[in-house]
């Protein structure tokens, strides 16, 4: 077990904790170290009626236990006085439980105005007002954690509680937004809908079950959603006897039920009812940019003729279960991974780091001054795509998963990997071959913190016996392998895998029993279970930042491998190294049989051994678009200011190329007289646009019109759209470049 959580030094604010589950939370945190205000008005269950008994009992209890603690007696629509107590007691607030709460149950036609209002006032406006009074504080200090308390009678409705179910799921949306608004000053705000045995829950609950549901039982999700090691953000649990759960929204793939330059009708909304309301497939998405993400879809869908009679089944489609018109271009749902570092560490282990080397700690301690997640951990977050997104049930890809061979792997970084946190990763089916004997297919997977650009896998897929669907052999979409140059290695690095590499490997989240389960291997046609091709790879890769770049995390670029031949756990894996420029060329066999694992494989690495932070993707070089941001920065010397007051907004722009991103750029016309430069924004664009180098020619040569682009789905826009119209202001004039 890691260390205990201590909440020493922490001023917690509970509110309604003078009984019930808030005192529960109260007595824990006080147990912990944490300075507690015991807020509780005292009042009974109706909202009538007020009391100092119930939190001066808590605050005793505390104390008697050796704990920090005052009593504070208002109402939560005295949000301010009841920060001010943890103010004039303990002179900070850095974590607040909004719990207080009353219940006023009626069925919904003899509910009051009193019922009505006296629930909202308490709950919902309780919890802003408290909340409010305690932001500024957690935002000046870079620091805080909000609980905010929901209902299941909220989550799904619950008879005779209209009232109460409306507050409750207000808090949520409330929560929602808190949580984006926090995030950058390290405001966590997260969302618990308990059950526990209380006075609240005594008259819905027969006696046994109210006294074995346990206030001590939702605790421990408070405190650790209160600490500050916990990165959680915006997340809803569901939580009561012993389980806790965490809820998402999900959607289906609906329909669009609209022609071009037409009217909607309802009779094609009922035609479409099935579909609409089909979760086959369902999505998941995560935030309001997913959401809008859609509908940006869709007009462009709609635009392009696309709609109503869409999808028509295209002659490609064989026996093969491969329709690459169909396919080419779905996105996959959305994917979360929220990791720690003991993610990371288990990574590093998986892929055979050791104590016995002592320059390992770094990846194997997260004490170490340079505590650093590998760079190969990012087809961790990418690869739930593939097994959890559902792959083999999308249209125009019906295959037999147990056929699907991993063919080849890139990876590239475009900054050191987080030691922790939540990254999404959104997925496309960039391209599907056909082999003959098989097809292949590029899996795009873009991985993102928060709106920044992380990592980009490109998983090459290889599915035997779907071939002969008359597709065509190879794609520029596929990022190429380059066999190793014809001479004596410059490096050999020998490494023994252990006899439980496979089985330690796979707590990264690989669990295809092919690489555990010795009857599973067999009928996959192996004698024993194999080791995990990315784990040969992770090998391989760390061989290469050892020798190479120091074990500095920031100087590696990306990584490309053909996986060739299966590794026995227990094998020694010998990585053979050729230094050409940043590029390192990699071979990797089996050493005891000379099997080749991996071949044409490669590792760039960033050249400046000193930089820490890679601020952007290196240059692939020869970018048409670098003469006119060359352009646009003369013109910005020269007119910098008057532009300013024009424009007033900051610009990001990803220019990519074979669908990679290949160079970023800032035009910043909101500060000073307006400036140029090369990176992405260290603070948030207005607007960002990500665009293909050729398109972006097209684009300010006046061959391509803009908005046309955008829905073509070339010109993809991120932020304040609007601001897009004042570019013409910037980039008119260029076709004489
Ligand atoms: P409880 O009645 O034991 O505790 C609520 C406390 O809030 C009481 O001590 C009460 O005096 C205090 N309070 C009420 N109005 C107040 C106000 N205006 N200002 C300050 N304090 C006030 O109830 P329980 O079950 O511990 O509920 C805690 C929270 O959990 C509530 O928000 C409740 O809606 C919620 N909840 C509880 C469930 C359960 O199964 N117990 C189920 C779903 C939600």
């Amino acid at each position: 077990m890691s260390a205990p959580l201590s909440f020493s030094g922490k001023v917690v604010v509970v509110t309604g904790a003078g009984g019930g589950l808030g005192k529960e939370y109260a007595l824990a945190f006080g147990e912990r170290g944490a300075s507690v205000v015991v807020n509780d008005l005292g009042g009974d269950i109706k909202g009538g009626g007020k009391s100092s008994a119930a939190a001066d009992k808590v605050v005793e209890e505390i104390k008697a236990k050796g704990g920090k603690a005052v009593a504070n007696y208002d109402s939560v629509e005295d949000g301010e006085k009841v920060i001010q107590t943890a103010l004039d007691a303990f002179g900070r607030i850095d974590i607040l439980v909004n719990n207080a709460g009353i219940l006023r149950d009626r069925s919904f036609a003899r509910t009051s105005d009193l019922d009505w209002d006296l629930i909202h006032r308490v709950h919902l406006r309780g919890s802003f007002l408290v909340t409010r009074a305690a932001w500024n504080h957690m935002k000046n200090q870079n620091f805080g954690r909000i609980i905010m308390t929901s209902s299941a009678a909220g989550i799904y409705g619950n008879f005779g509680q209209a009232n109460y179910s409306a507050a409750k799921l207000g808090i949520l949306g409330l929560a929602n937004t808190l949580a984006i608004e926090g995030n950058k000053y390290n405001i966590h705000c997260n969302t618990i809908a308990p059950t526990a045995g209380s006075r609240l829950t005594q008259t819905v609950m027969p006696p046994d079950l109210l006294e074995s549901l346990k206030a001590e039982y939702v605790a421990p999700l408070v405190l650790w959603l209160c600490h500050e090691e916990c990165q959680e953000n915006g997340s809803l649990f569901e939580v009561g006897a012993g389980w806790i759960g965490k809820l998402r929204w999900e959607r289906t793939q609906g329909s669009i039920v609209r022609h071009k330059n037409q009217s909607m009708s309802p009779e094609e909304v009922r035609e479409k009812w099935d579909q609409i309301c089909d979760f086959t497939n369902a999505t998941k998405p995560a935030n309001i940019q997913d959401s809008l993400q859609t509908l940006v879809e869709v007009l462009s869908q709609v635009e392009a003729g696309e709609g109503l009679e869409a999808n028509p089944t295209s002659a490609l489609a064989s026996a093969s279960g491969i329709n690459p018109t169909e396919a080419v271009g779905i996105v996959l749902p959305q994917m979360t991974f929220s990791y720690t570092h003991m993610h990371c560490i288990l990574y590093a282990l998986g892929v055979g780091m050791s104590t016995k080397e002592p320059d390992h700690l770094r990846f194997l301690y997260e004490g170490h001054e340079d505590f650093s997640c590998l760079p190969t951990f990012g087809v961790i977050p990418a690869q739930a795509s593939m097994f959890e997104g559902g792959l083999s049930s999308l249209p125009g890809i019906n295959f037999d998963p147990t056929k699907l061979l991993h063919g080849e792997q890139y990876l590239e970084l475009y900054k050191p990997l987080p030691t922790s946190g939540t990254l999404t990763s959104k997925a496309t089916v960039a391209d599907i071959l056909d082999k003959g004997s098989g097809a292949v297919l590029l899996l795009d997977v873009h991985t993102y913190n928060n709106q920044e650009l992380v990592c980009y896998n490109q998983f090459s897929v290889f599915i035997v016996g779907a071939g002969g669907f008359g597709g065509k052999r190879s794609s520029d979409k596929a990022v190429p392998t380059v066999p190793a140059p014809n001479r004596a290695p410059d490096a050999v690095i020998v490494d023994e895998t252990s006899r439980d590499q496979a089985a330690l490997y796979r707590l990264s989240g690989d669990w295809n029993p092919l690489h555990i389960d010795p009857s599973f291997a067999v009928m996959g046609g192996f004698k024993t279970p194999i080791l995990h091709g990315l784990c040969s790879f992770g090998f391989a890769a760390r061989h290469v930042l050892k020798h190479f770049a120091g074990n500095d995390v920031s100087r590696f670029k990306s990584i490309k491998v053909r996986f060739v031949k299966p590794v026995l756990p227990g094998q020694s894996l010998q990585t053979e190294m050729w230094k050409e420029g940043n590029r390192i060329h990699l071979l990797c066999k089996v050493k005891e049989s000379g099997a080749v694992v991996l071949s044409g494989a490669y590792i760039d690495l960033y050249a400046d051994p000193g930089a820490s932070v890679v601020t952007a993707p290196a240059q692939t070089g020869g970018l048409q678009s670098d003469l006119v941001f060359a352009e646009i920065g003369r013109r910005i010397k020269d007119l910098g200011a008057e532009l300013v007051k024009k424009v007033n907004g900051i610009f990001g722009w990803e220019i990519t190329k074979g669908g990679k991103m290949a160079a970023q750029w800032t035009i910043d016309l909101k500060t000073g007289n307006g400036a140029l430069h090369k990176g992405p924004y260290t603070g948030k664009a207005d607007v960002t646009f990500t665009v293909a180098d050729e398109d972006f020619m097209d684009v300010v040569m006046g061959k391509l019109n803009p908005q046309k682009a955008f829905f073509a789905g070339k010109l993809k826009v991120r932020g304040n759209i609007m601001m897009s119209q004042k570019l013409e202001m910037i980039l008119k004039d260029y076709a004489k470049l």
